[in-house]
């Protein structure tokens, strides 16, 4: 399998078989367009086939190649957001609601992968969020009196944790959570897919969206698809400027997998509560299964993308922490990145895409809980499309004002703002000789900035480091060797390519 577009290797890449594609080679008609074969493109592509409508779904990379094949793959109903922030913004009803939805999403995880025999590993486990400082604890207690407000009794206060390496503080127990793996389940989806007569075409970037009664999206290869009904599953929305990219912010969260020995770890999710945030999870025995040992993955670290000189230290800091909580971890197999969209409210945007015309839907703003999202917004927009009442829909309505957070919309937009300072600071280098083969630098030429990248073979590659979404300038990111932006988090590769949207056009090379 392809990787992002450099340096690091999730677990779930490792023997991977997916069903074979191909580009789009000519225009098609279909009923249902889908942009995205990550979780939410191909849940709600999957959904809709079986409803017998025609669908074809377009896929820059591969199936699953952007961050679906990086998750940890929680399935939980512990929403990060907090039940103590989402019940004061969408009341009791609203949250219950909300809660509803993401057991059902776990739940029809599990119908999927046993109506289409899909080997994932899915299993229920339970969830622990725990407290590491008695002001954690605090924050335990108070989620628990938003989660009982809202009526649900099954979660707990436990003396203990589990895991007793972790914490010896109380930790709040979630029943009936689950794990799976990510690459296994999305290959099992897209092979039921394809059978119901679906088809799925890769390395085919969308590069024009076409709001009409006939919505077209158009390839940079030229062929475009049109269809009654397109759904946007790019994870930033590929067809959006500022309607939704002003509601929420991307965020670089990092995750290592290490040995520990066999059985002494519980398997069960556990997370903290506090900033920045750690996920942690057994790998399961269809990632790794190592004789004596197994794989723990944790995650968390996160920073705002583009924003973070250093991302290596973010690694060396989530192995200091985790061998202070896993004593017995062993040497690290596994390291790797990747991206999640934080909307201003905790809440994903699932639903009609405001346009002209009701039949452009999206699926974004993950929170950090997309498997569970992404089904969400599998159920809800085959709802709308079907013409069929969806009780959620009003919730997760990609038209609801970013002022239900005001306070986090204010934060990410005047964090936005502040990084036109790029535009008047000095370069990191003064010459594109001192780039140095496998990495990049920003220069300063005259009032530009160039984004200079060294090859392994010592040519230097210059392109303006003008996002194309809406005009910041990007950074190198020395982990993952890209160029990212700091606003609404557009990755592009070394050579410029975009790797991860918002933005559609590459880089402008400069010779
Ligand atoms: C490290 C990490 C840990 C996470 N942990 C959890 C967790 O424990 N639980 C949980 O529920 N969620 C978690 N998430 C969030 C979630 O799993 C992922 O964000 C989710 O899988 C994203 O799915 P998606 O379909 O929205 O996006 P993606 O998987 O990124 O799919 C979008 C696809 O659209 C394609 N695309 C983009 N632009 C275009 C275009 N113009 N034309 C054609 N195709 C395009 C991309 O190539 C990509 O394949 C985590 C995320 C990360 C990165
Ligand atoms: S992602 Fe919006 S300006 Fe770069």
């Amino acid at each position: 399998m392809k990787q992002e577009s450099g340096a690091t290797h999730p677990i779930w890449e490792d023997n991977i078989s997916l069903p074979t594609t191909d580009h789009l080679r000519e225009n098609r008609k279909c009923d249902v367009c889908v942009v995205g074969a990550g979780i939410a493109g191909l849940t709600v592509a999957y959904l809709l086939a079986k409803e017998g409508k025609h669908v074809i779904v377009l896929e820059s990379k591969s199936i699953g190649g952007g961050e679906s094949s990086r998750t940890a793959a929680h399935l939980s109903t512990a929403l990060d957001a907090r039940y103590t922030n989402l019940i004061n913004t969408f009341g009791e009803d609203g949250t219950r609601l909300i809660c509803q939805s993401h057991t059902r999403a776990i739940d029809k995880v599990s119908e999927i992968a046993k109506e289409e025999k899909i080997d994932c590993d899915f299993t229920r486990v339970d969830g622990y969020l725990f407290a590491s400082t008695r002001q954690d604890e605090e924050k335990l207690l108070k989620e628990l009196e938003a989660i009982q407000q809202f009526g649900w009794m099954d979660v707990v206060l436990r003396k203990e944790c589990p895991a007793g390496s972790l914490t010896a503080l109380p930790c709040l127990h979630f029943p009936n959570q689950a794990r799976l793996h990510p690459m296994k389940y999305l290959a099992g989806l897209a092979k039921a897919f394809i059978d119901k007569g679906g088809e799925v075409y890769t390395d085919t970037h969308v590069v024009d969206f076409k709001s009409g009664p006939v919505v077209t999206a158009t390839a940079k290869s030229g062929h475009a698809v049109s269809a009654n009904h397109l759904v946007v599953a790019t994870n930033a929305p590929a067809n959006d400027k500022a309607t939704i990219m002003t509601k929420q912010a991307p965020y670089r969260t990092y995750m290592i997998g290490l040995t520990v020995p066999k059985d002494v770890v519980p398997d069960a999710l556990y997370w903290d509560v506090q900033d920045p945030y750690h996920y942690i999870r057994l790998a399961g025995n269809s990632a790794k299964d190592d004789g004596d040992t197994e794989i723990l993955l944790v995650g968390g670290e996160d920073h705002r993308t583009g924003q973070e000189n250093n991302p290596m230290k973010r690694f060396q800091d989530l192995e200091r922490w985790t061998r202070t909580k896993f004593p017995m971890a062993g040497e690290v197999r596994y390291l790797w990145s990747g991206q999640v969209q934080e909307p201003v409210d905790g809440l994903a945007y699932i639903g009609r895409y405001p346009c002209d015309f009701d039949n452009m839907y999206v699926a974004t703003g993950d929170s950090g809980q997309d498997v569970t999202h992404a089904t969400i917004g599998g159920i809800l927009i085959t709802d709308l499309i079907m013409g069929r009442k969806n009780p959620w829909a009003k919730l997760y309505d990609p038209t609801r004002s970013g002022m239900k957070g005001a306070g986090e919309f204010m934060k990410y937009n005047l964090n936005v703002a502040t990084q036109a300072k790029d535009y008047v600071t000095p370069g990191e280098v003064e010459d594109p000789a001192q780039v140095m083969p496998g990495t990049g630098g920003i220069m300063r030429d005259g009032t530009n900035k160039v984004a200079v990248y060294c090859d392994q073979d010592g040519v230097r590659h210059k392109f303006s480091a003008v996002c194309t979404h809406m005009g910041c300038l990007v950074h190198w990111n020395n982990v993952e060797h890209s160029w990212d932006c700091p606003c609404h988090g557009s990755r592009y590769d070394p050579l410029g390519r975009v790797v991860t949207g918002p933005a559609r056009k590459d880089l402008d090379p400069l010779k």
